[in-house]
């Protein structure tokens, strides 16, 4: 039933002692060591798995209704729209452009209409107002479907872009301003559902059990991905995949759960910063999809017993080859304070020959007759080597293609890696106070009802002085 020849693999050698060494590396025995800690945050994973905040590890199990009809009003909107723009930010933003950058075609809005079988595709994930001219300069409205996303129905980005794209649809065209606009929220709290009733948007919703950052695979991502004409039941089969290999607490079959427990060694090692490095354009944002679920989970002040941890893992995102020529300098000899996780295709999607030329030039003419595949592959080859040698930890997961499917079992290897991370660490995976406090504080400052209190801490807060602004 599962495809086994698009089997995603993790490959973890160079984490270990073995490749980089004692002093740096991780030991057979450190894994032994860890073994029955492993399998306890694999079972207290388990026994929460579809309660709380963790529906999302559920969704694999789709309702077919909703997915057939994600796919029709798709299919409808691929006939009837030029262009498709998400507004939503965070969790609400970083899927979409993730499996946007991944599956289409890496000039998708600049193909010639006959050439792209899709609309042109925005996702508005910030309230620069530069930007939001620059939107509505390349795009007219009345050829355009919105689709305004935010679980919680408040964030005063989103709702801003809501308010102003919803203010030209109806002076342009009407009551048919609705039929423009497409809710994704939750079905219970927050106003963007009560909007869409009044309005009579069609709405999409996004299960209570399901935070942002782990909402790809519900009508936040699922939504936008069958737009661009992503075989969504594929992508949600990769996913399921990935779940039936993570369904054991064995170390030696579950591939999230050993790199789960690898970055928690590298952790308490003062590993304190996860870079995220793939190579292939397609996997671009990915890295920055990760970098939210990573950051938003894993950091965080207090454990779930409410003691002061301050625990986290800082991801950064970098790409090959673009960052060799960057930052592969610090990473190889910078401070011993990074894992690197290299994202590696076995097959491009296209092959791209190096002709011949420069005949009388060999230290360049070397490159003739190799192709950038070759050499993209070997540029990798060559970079794990070098943070190899210099005993800096390292592991790469191999795609044997990008396509849905392998995409569908990478973002479920990550969901899953950062829910047994999160155990392993006693914390709470879910919640986000950081966040929210800056929600609240921004509300305050704009003049929200309710949050009084939050503007009086804002007044009160130490004013800046003169003399440190130079
Ligand atoms: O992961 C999260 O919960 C956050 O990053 C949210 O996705 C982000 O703050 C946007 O929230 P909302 O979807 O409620 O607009």
């Amino acid at each position: 039933m599962f495809n086994e020849k698009l089997k995603i693999r993790f490959d973890y050698n160079n984490m270990m002692d073995k490749f980089v060494g004692v002093k740096e590396g991780i030991s057979d025995e450190d894994i032994a060591n860890n073994e029955q800690f492993a399998i306890n945050a694999f079972n207290t994973f388990e026994s929460i798995r579809g309660t709380g905040m963790t529906g999302w590890a559920d969704l694999v199990n789709y309702n077919e209704q909703e997915i057939n009809d994600i796919i029709k009003t798709a299919n409808d909107i691929r006939k009837n729209f030029k262009n498709f723009v998400v507004l939503g930010i965070g969790g609400s933003a970083l899927g979409p452009i993730a499996v946007f950058q991944a599956l289409c075609h890496l000039h998708h809005n600049d193909l010639p209409d006959d050439k792209r079988n899709a609309p042109k595709f925005y996702v508005e994930d910030n309230v620069d107002p530069e930007r939001m001219v620059a939107l509505l300069d390349v795009i007219n409205v009345e050829e355009t479907m919105f689709n305004v996303i935010t679980k919680s129905g408040s964030t005063s980005e989103t709702m801003t872009q809501y308010l102003i794209i919803n203010d030209l649809l109806t002076k342009k065209l009407g009551d048919n301003a609705k039929s423009h606009i497409i809710t994704t929220t939750s079905s219970s709290k927050g106003n963007l559902i009560k909007i869409s009733k009044k309005e009579g948007y069609k709405t999409y919703y996004i299960p209570d059990s399901v935070g942002g950052r782990f909402s790809e695979l519900c009508p936040v991502g699922l939504l936008p991905a069958a737009v661009l004409g992503v075989d969504i039941l594929e992508f949600l089969d990769g996913a399921k995949y990935m779940n039936e290999r993570c369904s054991s607490g064995d170390l030696s079959k579950n591939p999230a759960l050993m790199s789960a427990l690898l970055s928690y060694i590298a952790l308490q090692r003062g590993k304190n910063i996860s870079v995220m490095m793939p190579y292939a354009d397609g996997l671009k944002y990915i890295a920055d999809w990760y970098c939210q679920l990573w950051a938003e989970s894993i950091g965080k002040e207090v454990d779930k017993n409410g003691n002061k941890v301050f625990a986290g893992q800082t991801p950064v995102k970098s790409l090959g080859v673009t960052d060799q020529h960057s930052q592969v300098q610090l990473y190889t000899e910078g401070p011993f304070d990074k894992v690197t996780t290299f994202l590696a295709v076995d097959e491009y999607r296209k092959i791209v020959k190096i002709p011949d030329g420069c005949e009388d030039i060999p230290d360049v003419n070397f490159l003739c007759g190799h192709t950038m595949n070759e050499l993209i592959q070997a540029e990798r080859v060559a970079t794990e080597y070098a943070l190899t040698v210099k005993n800096r930890l390292n592991r790469t997961i191999y795609l044997p293609i990008l396509n849905a499917y392998t995409l569908g079992q990478l973002l479920f290897f990550f969901e899953l890696e950062t829910a047994y991370m999160g155990e392993m660490l006693g914390i709470d995976t879910y919640n986000q106070p950081g966040v929210e406090n800056g929600k609240n504080a921004t509300y305050a400052l704009l003049g929200r009802n309710g949050y009084d209190q939050k503007r009086e801490e804002l007044n009160n807060a130490p004013k800046k002085l003169d003399k440190y602004v130079i």
